[in-house]
């Protein structure tokens, strides 16, 4: 069946859902809010043929948010703090350019078709071998050399708060099976949420692993460690991984180990633990199996706030898991946004996902998408203040 008929059943799917009034307070694509200090034209350019640009979302809150198409990526994101002052909680950069020079960290992007890593870029799908490039030492890392962060997706602004970005990904496309198209909708909601919803369809059987890769620091960005932030993860469990960073198989308890954030902790508290999993990724860069009600129920992944400034960040996902992963690559190379530079340990990332190498891991839950159905998924990143 064609993936033209795929693409019409996905519309109608996404004409369905329920979506917020427009507002009609706030203006679309500006730039006036005192907090957005970004230039849109620094986003204007012409990349593989197609255009690329900033889209802002903003509530009557003041919260909010900027995304360029290229990459999808979240570029700004300002919340307020216990009083009520804005900051830019997300590293990434002031111009387009910044994200073109091929020191990729992947800020802010979508990642695809597989996101987190597949064991020496290889797997077997339908009794075929698959070989991916391979990125990450011996491994395919966040959908290979030219994953969909460093792809122009089409844009379409529905409103002041909600983004929709389409993205098709061609057969063999980074050694992929299948004809893949994936929409996106960002839409940020009156309570301070922004939520990411996840559609796909594809011709033929392929594996896909989708997640945003926003790179946070609740004191803003570029302002020194995050160690003192504060993390509570609702998981049991993670997956140990082996020196390479792929899991080993296992889904091993994560009580009596650093990995234990089932109470609020200092994120820094463990993180120079004398443990073997800290060693490999120097720091945290590790998938938690989320505690769920039922597969796919959408439900509490983290809450994670800072101390000082009382910013709140409350996760929820359908996915089955998070890599929670604190800037261990980062080493003050990378200038972001103002001129500042992104040191070690100065934000952390909540990806939500399936778990790393699910396609050669027969006992983790399956990231195959076969054609006739629709791969489907939610997080929302809640933004909320703690007075105390
Ligand atoms: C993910 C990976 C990390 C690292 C970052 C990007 O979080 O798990 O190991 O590759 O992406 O630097």
């Amino acid at each position: 069946m064609k993936i033209s008929v795929f693409v019409v059943l996905l519309a109608g799917l996404l004409a369905a859902c329920n979506r917020p009034e427009p507002s009609k307070n706030n203006s679309q694509n500006g730039n006036d809010h005192p907090g957005l200090d970004l230039n849109r034209a620094a986003f204007q350019k012409t990349i593989d043929g197609k255009k690329t640009d900033l889209y802002t979302l903003r509530n009557t809150n003041g919260v909010e948010v900027a995304i360029t198409n290229y990459g999808g990526r979240i570029v700004g994101l300002w919340t307020p703090d216990k009083d009520g002052h804005f900051a830019d909680i997300v590293l990434g950069h002031d111009s387009l350019g910044g994200y073109l020079n091929g020191n990729n960290n992947y800020f802010g992007a979508l990642i695809g078709r597989y996101a987190n890593r597949i064991a020496k870029g290889k797997f077997t799908l339908d009794g075929k071998q698959y070989s991916l490039p391979v990125n990450n030492g011996a491994n395919s890392l966040h959908g290979g050399t030219k994953g969909f962060d460093s792809r122009v997706w089409d844009a379409k602004q529905l409103d002041g708060q909600n983004l929709q970005l389409t993205y098709d990904a061609k057969d063999g496309e980074e050694g992929y099976p299948g004809n893949l198209v994936i929409q996106v909708l960002y839409t940020l909601s009156p309570d301070n949420s922004l939520r990411i919803e996840y559609h796909a369809v594809t011709d033929k059987a392929t594996v896909v692993n989708f997640t945003n890769h926003s790179y946070f620091n609740l004191a803003g960005a570029g302002s020194g460690k995050i160690t003192g932030q504060v993390l509570q993860i609702n998981a049991d469990h993670y997956t140990p991984i082996d020196s390479t960073m792929i899991p080993t198989g296992q889904i091993a308890p994560v009580k009596g180990t650093p990995f234990d954030f089932t109470e609020p902790t200092p994120i820094g508290e463990h993180i120079n633990a004398d443990n073997q999993q800290i060693r490999y990724a120097k720091g945290f860069d590790d998938n938690w199996v989320l505690n769920k009600p039922e597969p796919g129920a959408l439900s509490l992944a983290v809450t994670v706030y800072d101390p000082d400034n009382g910013r709140e960040i409350t996760t929820y996902t359908t996915e089955p898991g998070i890599q929670f992963y604190t800037g261990n690559f980062l080493d003050g190379s990378t200038v972001g946004k103002g001129g500042k530079p992104y040191n070690y340990r100065t934000a952390f990332t909540l990806e939500t996902q399936h778990y790393p190498d699910s396609p050669n891991q027969p006992n983790f839950p399956s990231t195959v998408l076969g054609p006739g159905h629709i791969f489907h998924s939610i997080t929302i990143f809640h933004f909320g203040v703690r007075k105390q």
